[in-house]
């Protein structure tokens, strides 16, 4: 900085760098001063316009009335209303057609499955996983190891009306004893590996018969109609295939209930029914159906 000052007259601070650059002592300019106070102006506006100010347990609303999710929900409105037009052909075409004209047509078909899932993530996924894979205790959907049936009109009963499978305890009739469970249990296992016939298991063939299990699951192992009965001659288990599973199914059932409520050790196994739980049923569930049936398994 200099000491003296070769500009006395300029109205210079007297702060100089550089040899000559000084610094001035002019007014701003008036454009500038005039949008100083309107930003001050604009403060008091903004501050009653919208909501700013925090009260006691709340905050000052703002005389505008606006909310941020108000302004997102409209933005999501005016998406979901071009959306509605876009596909309003394919959504009237759902609506009207059944489910078996949909999965013919390719092109609604696809439709119906891109479509599908968000709504399976939401609705279904959470018991049946995610790509319909199955949980432990919850059903695979993407097989074609149907208990209640993979024909179209059956997939759409099952998610309509939901379905609940029942095992009574210890055989038909309530009466077989550990050893007889013993020997049944080994038997369906040996029907799962198609070694039933093998002598080691005529034993367990023959409770096989005085529990009557073959009236649900056929009487070699298949059953003979989907009414929610296990197919053993697949392999798949659902409550587990080890012989210590098997012997809990078969002592305590399936959704056995004393008094209204489940007892203690039977599986559980309900679908619930969503004719009433998803948003607009009539075109969700044929939705669905269509989904699950081109998980792969349908029939
Ligand atoms: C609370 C858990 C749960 C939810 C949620 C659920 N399910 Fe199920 N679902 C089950 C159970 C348990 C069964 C097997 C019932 C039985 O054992 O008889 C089943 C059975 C089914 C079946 C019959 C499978 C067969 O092998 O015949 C279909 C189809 C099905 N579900 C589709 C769906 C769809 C689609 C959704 C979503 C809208 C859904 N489920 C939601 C638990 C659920
Ligand atoms: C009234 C019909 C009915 C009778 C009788 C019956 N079951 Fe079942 N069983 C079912 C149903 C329904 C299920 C549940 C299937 C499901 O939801 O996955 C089941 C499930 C099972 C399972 C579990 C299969 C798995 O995938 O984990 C075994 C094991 C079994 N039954 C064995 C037997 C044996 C042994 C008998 C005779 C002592 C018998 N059941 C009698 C209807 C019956």
């Amino acid at each position: 900085m200099a000491h003296n000052n070769p500009w006395p007259d300029e109205g210079n601070t007297g702060h100089i760098w550089d040899e000559d650059i000084r610094e001035l002592d002019n007014p701003p300019p008036l454009w500038w001063m005039l949008s100083f106070y309107a930003g001050f102006v604009m403060i008091v506006f903004y501050a009653l316009y919208y909501p700013t100010i925090p009260w006691e347990n709340s905050w000052f609303k703002g005389y505008a009335g606006w909310t941020q999710i108000e302004e997102y929900d409209e933005e999501v409105q005016v998406l979901q209303n071009w959306r509605k037009k876009r596909f309003a052909e394919q959504e009237e075409q759902l609506a009207a057609l059944p489910v078996s004209e949909i999965l013919k047509n390719e092109e609604l078909k696809t439709y119906a499955v891109k479509t599908s899932k968000v709504l399976f993530g939401d609705y279904c996924a959470a018991c049946h996983g995610a790509g319909g894979q199955g949980n432990p205790d919850f059903p695979v959907l993407a097989d074609d190891d149907w208990l209640w049936g993979g024909k179209p009109a059956q997939i759409e009963a099952s998610i309509t009306n939901g379905r609940i499978g029942n095992m009574p305890a210890r055989g038909m009739m309530g009466n077989l004893t550990d050893k007889e469970i013993d020997q049944v249990a080994d038997y369906v296992i040996a029907l799962s590996e198609g070694k039933g016939n093998e002598p080691a298991y005529a034993a367990g063939k023959a409770v096989y018969a005085k529990g009557m299990c073959l009236a649900c699951h056929g009487p070699a192992g298949k059953p003979l109609a989907p009414t929610g009965a296990t197919n053993f001659t697949d392999g798949v288990w659902r409550f587990g295939g080890d012989k210590a599973d098997v012997i809990r199914t078969i002592t305590y059932g399936v959704n056995v209930k004393k008094n209204g409520e489940p007892i203690k050790g039977t599986r559980l196994a309900v679908m619930p029914a969503f004719k009433d739980r998803l948003p607009d049923p009539e075109v969700n569930i044929k939705r669905l159906t269509v989904y699950v049936y081109s998980l792969g398994g349908g029939q």
